[in-house]
């Protein structure tokens, strides 16, 4: 696997790219950078292309991957219809970190849309992802960069621990500037629907649309059951998962403190690694275990910038048990409790105030 660096992010040299869009146009895989996270990119027209970045990743073939466009006319030739209501989050949101369900067009394969009559397309508000997009003159196909089940690549280290040997280059960019992947509203049904929570947030969508855009209730209803099938495929796998036993303590600060300490506590005593997940404002207070903070509180996008990267530090110093603070479902909030809980697998320890009469 090369790799090459690109120095001033804002104009990337383009005989560098060129030759990234060549082996795209090839039918080869390249790593780059998006403003969520590093995509995995491949022709997204050719079926044969979509097969190698499944293999690459190790990701069950049902699971649709995502077009990536350079401008607003190359949707187009992808859908059989853009609805009202896509018009106006594009207008609204593009580039940028929003992924739109359409019906697709005969010209997107089923290879890339997973077996599905609709395609997902996202317009990336990234110099070199754009640059990379229209040099290749095709719609790039591209998942997240790690290998399935692990935490989504925020930096070309990530990239390269998971997919050196397995596709021929990766583009680094640098950190990406938000962290969690893109939000995604499907646009073809009756009505806009989130299926799955990002830096466009409801509240967002909401105000461009005139109404409020629902989330999957697959996605909010906690343990995934058999009969709420999220409409995202991939959202029903357990995604984005440490190697650890991952708990979210969800509480009074003060509370939330003396628990994550006290079962800290044991399972050191156990024998076992511990890791702590906290924020700026409490990291003082814990006392076991390896602890790592996520920023301070208020910034959410601080937070989203630094959880997969902290998730994968503890991947590589082998914990056994993390414990994590939650943080407020508000705004950006949404998306990074949307990925922790799904890093838990939905394990979440509730602390509940006892009633004072
Ligand atoms: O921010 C992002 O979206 C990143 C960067 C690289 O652009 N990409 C990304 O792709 O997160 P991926 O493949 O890791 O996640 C795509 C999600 C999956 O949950 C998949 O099931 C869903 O999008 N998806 C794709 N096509 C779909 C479709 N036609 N209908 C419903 N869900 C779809
Ligand atoms: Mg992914």
């Amino acid at each position: 696997t090369e790799r090459i660096y690109i120095e001033d992010k804002e104009h990337p040299e383009e005989a560098k790219l060129k030759r990234a869009a060549q082996i795209l146009k090839d039918g080869g895989l390249v790593a780059f950078p998006t403003e969520t996270v590093y995509g995995l990119g491949a022709n997204a027209l050719e079926e044969e292309a979509a097969k190698k970045i499944y293999e690459a990743k190790g990701r069950p073939s049902d699971n649709p991957l995502i077009a990536h466009i350079a401008d607003k006319e190359d949707l187009k030739p992808l859908v059989k219809q853009i609805p009202e209501a896509g018009v106006k989050l594009m207008e609204a949101f593009w580039p940028g970190p929003l992924t739109l369900i359409f019906p697709k067009s005969d010209l997107v394969p089923y290879g890339t849309t997973g077996g599905l009559d609709t395609v997902a397309v996202r317009m990336p508000n990234d110099p070199i992802a754009s640059a990379l997009i229209r040099l290749s003159g095709v719609p790039i196909a591209a998942p997240s960069a790690n290998t399935s089940g692990r935490p989504s690549p925020t930096t070309a280290d990530h990239v390269w621990q998971d997919m050196n040997g397995k596709i021929e280059m990766i583009i680094d960019g640098g950190a990406v500037g938000i962290g969690v992947e893109s939000t995604i509203i499907d646009v073809s049904g009756e009505e806009p629907m989130i299926l799955r929570p990002g830096a466009i947030t409801q509240e967002m969508a909401s105000k461009v649309l005139g109404q409020v855009v629902c989330l999957d209730p697959a996605i909010v209803s906690g343990p995934l059951k058999e009969d709420v099938k999220p409409k995202a495929p991939g959202m029903k796998y357990r995604h984005y998962a440490p190697k650890a036993s991952l708990t979210l303590v969800e509480g009074d600060t003060k509370d939330v403190i003396e628990t994550i300490n006290r079962l800290a506590k044991e399972k050191l005593k156990e024998g076992f690694q511990v890791g702590i997940i906290c924020t700026e404002e409490s990291r003082e207070s814990y006392r076991n275990g390896i602890i790592k903070s996520m920023g301070v509180r208020a910034k959410e996008d601080t937070i989203a910038h630094n959880l997969y990267g902290v998730l994968r530090e503890f991947d590589d110093l082998e914990a056994d048990f993390i414990y994590s603070e939650s943080f407020s479902k508000d705004h950006l909030g949404q998306a990074i409790m949307n990925r922790l809980t799904k890093a838990a697998g939905y394990h979440i320890v509730k602390i509940q105030k006892e009633e004072t009469l």
